[in-house]
C-alpha cells in the first residue's frame, strides 16, 4: 500500500448509478486470436446496447494501444501491463454504471483472472471467440499473420507467442461457425439471460 495516499468514497456509487440506468453494469471481456473477430463482435453488441438505452462503451486493443498504452510493447511482461491497466480502466467504467465491453487478445490467463478478482464475483464476463488459428490466418485481415511467418514480426501470438485458452470462459463464441451478426446476437441474448439487460 503507497503512504500519503487516502481512498476517497464518493457519496454517489455503483447501486446509485445502476439504479438510474435500470441496468447492470460490469466488464464484458472478449478474448481470442488476431483476426478471430472480437472487435468486429464487441463493435456490433455495443451498437445494439447503443441502440436499446443501455449505457455501454467499448475499448478495443489497437485504439487503446494509440494513446493510454502506446509505451507498451508485445512483451509478455508489457501485455501483462497492458490487460492491467485495461483491468483497472474498465472497473472504473463498471463502478461509474457503465457495461464495458473490450477487445484484446489477452493470450494470458493468469492477465485475465487478474481483472476478474478485481472485479466483485458476477460483474466478469469472460468470452471467448473461438476462431482456429488456420481460419485466422486465412482471413488476415491487417496482413499480419503474412509478415509473422515471414519473420518480419516477432513473437506474434499464435505464431511464435502463445495463446492459452480460456479455462472456464462464461461463453464461447464459435466465430468459424457463425457470423458476426450472429456472435453478437448470441451474446447480447446470453446478457439478458443473466439479467444484465
Ligand atoms: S494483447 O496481447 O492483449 O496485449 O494485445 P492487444 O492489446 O489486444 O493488441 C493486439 C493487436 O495488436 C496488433 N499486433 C499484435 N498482435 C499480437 N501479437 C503481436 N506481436 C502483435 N503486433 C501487433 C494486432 O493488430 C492486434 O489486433 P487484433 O485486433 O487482435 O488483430
Amino acid at each position: 500500500m503507497k503512504s500519503n495516499i487516502t481512498w476517497h468514497d464518493a457519496s454517489v456509487g455503483i447501486e446509485h448509478y445502476r439504479k438510474k440506468n435500470n441496468h447492470h453494469s460490469g466488464v464484458i471481456w472478449l478474448t481470442g486470436l488476431s483476426g478471430s473477430g472480437k472487435s468486429s463482435i464487441a463493435n456490433r453488441v455495443n451498437q445494439r446496447l447503443f441502440e436499446r438505452g443501455v449505457q455501454a462503451f467499448l475499448l478495443d486493443g489497437d485504439n487503446v494501444r494509440h494513446g493510454l498504452n502506446k509505451d507498451l510493447t508485445f512483451t509478455p511482461e508489457d501485455r501483462e501491463e497492458n490487460i492491467r491497466r485495461i483491468g483497472e480502466v474498465a472497473k472504473l467504467f463498471a463502478e461509474g454504471g457503465t457495461i464495458i465491453l473490450t477487445a484484446f487478445i489477452s493470450p494470458y490467463q493468469a492477465d485475465r483472472d487478474q481483472v476478474r478478482h478485481i472485479l466483485s464475483t458476477g460483474d466478469f464476463v469472460e468470452v471467448h471467440v473461438d476462431c482456429p488459428i488456420d481460419e485466422c490466418e486465412k482471413r488476415d485481415p491487417k496482413g499480419l499473420y503474412k509478415k509473422a511467418r515471414k519473420g518480419e514480426i516477432k513473437g506474434f501470438t499464435g505464431v511464435d507467442a502463445p495463446y492459452e485458452k480460456p479455462d472456464s470462459p462464461e461463453i464461447v463464441l464459435h466465430s468459424d461457425r457463425y457470423d458476426e451478426e450472429e456472435c453478437a446476437r448470441q451474446l447480447v441474448s446470453f446478457l439478458e439471460s443473466k439479467g444484465w439487460i
